[in-house]
């Protein structure tokens, strides 16, 4: 089993509006809602991949009833902690005509104290049936910034694999409690080091340090592929995995896409070029959708072809 934490889950509203514009009314073209936050997205993609995912997280209020019925609804297993606010709703309008998308992400709810407390029980709980827990997303308001780090202390204990896919001081934090795998995106993996990357070599030795930093492994995605600090048989390695772009109709969620799309092989068993392949297929094909965590597994798995994969030489001082 996988589970999926989404401790900001979400309703996600996508709009189309052609020709949209500030100040202006438009109508809608499309429109699509869906239950969201990252991990949540993550569990789509996985349940599209035919992997067994349980998500959960936080749900409050009339949203988060929402979230629950729209993830029962897709058959996704969930289990959520109840909390007393208000889960967040976040719109996003897509201008079909020039391809930008913006987006509006409220603010969220507070969680208390004893909330976390119910949580983290019922994470123990699950994860004792799990082989890899993945926390993706921002933190709520009112909850410290160590919680992903203190959640990957308390599993350690566990025979599970910890994966974080967050940004910020969450990040920086859980990181030092050497978490098995972290999967930022550029800009994260920027701001983590305290550095920004001019170079394809600079970006390959800020996998480096961010394992240096704690984590086993780490996988920074690119728009073109990933770089990845993975460990075969006890040994690092440096791999660089590469796609072609394509014209996106929506990017948003291919990182989740990639990250699901990874786990689903590794929770298979496949060697590390293997996860890599298909984790950069899954994001690729995920940018031809309008809905995060939505994929054609057949196109995935056609697409992993196209996905080059070469060893870097591991820079002399991370080694
Ligand atoms: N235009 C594109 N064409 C092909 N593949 C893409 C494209 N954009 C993204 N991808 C794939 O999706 C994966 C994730 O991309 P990216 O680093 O942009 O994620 P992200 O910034 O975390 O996205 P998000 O947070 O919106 O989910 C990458 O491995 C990349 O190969
Ligand atoms: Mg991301």
């Amino acid at each position: 089993m996988i589970i999926t934490v989404t401790l900001n889950a979400a309703i996600d509203k996508s709009l189309a509006v052609p020709n949209f514009r500030l100040g202006r009314r438009h109508r809608t073209v499309d429109q699509r809602t869906m239950a969201g936050g990252k991990g949540v997205n993550i569990a789509r993609t996985l349940k599209a991949l035919g992997q067994p995912v349980i998500a959960t997280g936080f749900a409050g209020g009339a949203t988060g009833t929402h979230i629950v019925e729209q993830l029962t609804e897709e058959s996704i297993l969930n289990d959520f902690v109840r909390i007393r606010e208000e889960s967040r709703t976040n719109t996003s309008v897509l201008d079909p005509t020039t391809g930008d998308q913006t987006e509006i992400n409220e603010r969220g709810p507070a969680v208390s104290a004893r909330e976390v407390e119910l949580f983290r029980d019922k994470l123990l709980y699950l994860a004792r049936g799990a082989a890899i827990v993945v926390f993706a997303g921002s933190l709520p308001r009112g909850v410290e910034p160590d919680l992903y780090a203190s959640l990957v202390r308390d599993l350690e204990r566990l025979d599970v694999i910890s994966v974080i896919d967050t940004d910020g001081e969450p990040l920086r934090q859980a990181v030092r409690a050497e978490p098995d795998v972290v999967s930022p995106n550029v800009l994260e993996a920027e701001e983590l080091v305290g550095h920004e990357f001019a170079t394809e070599e600079e970006r390959t030795l800020a996998v480096g340090e961010i394992v240096a930093l704690g984590p086993r492994e780490a996988i920074m995605t690119l728009p073109d592929g990933c770089l990845a600090q993975v460990l075969v048989d006890g040994q690092r390695f440096l791999k660089r995995a590469r796609v072609e772009q394509r014209e996106p109709i929506a990017k948003r969620g291919s990182g989740d896409a990639f990250l699901a799309g990874y786990l689903a092989a590794r929770y298979e068993g496949r060697a590390p070029d293997q996860c890599l392949r298909f984790g950069v297929a899954c994001g690729a094909e995920s940018t031809a959708r309008l809905g995060a965590g939505l994929i054609d597994p057949r196109e995935a798995r056609r697409l992993m072809g196209d996905v080059e994969l070469s060893v870097v030489d591991l820079p002399a001082e991370v080694t």
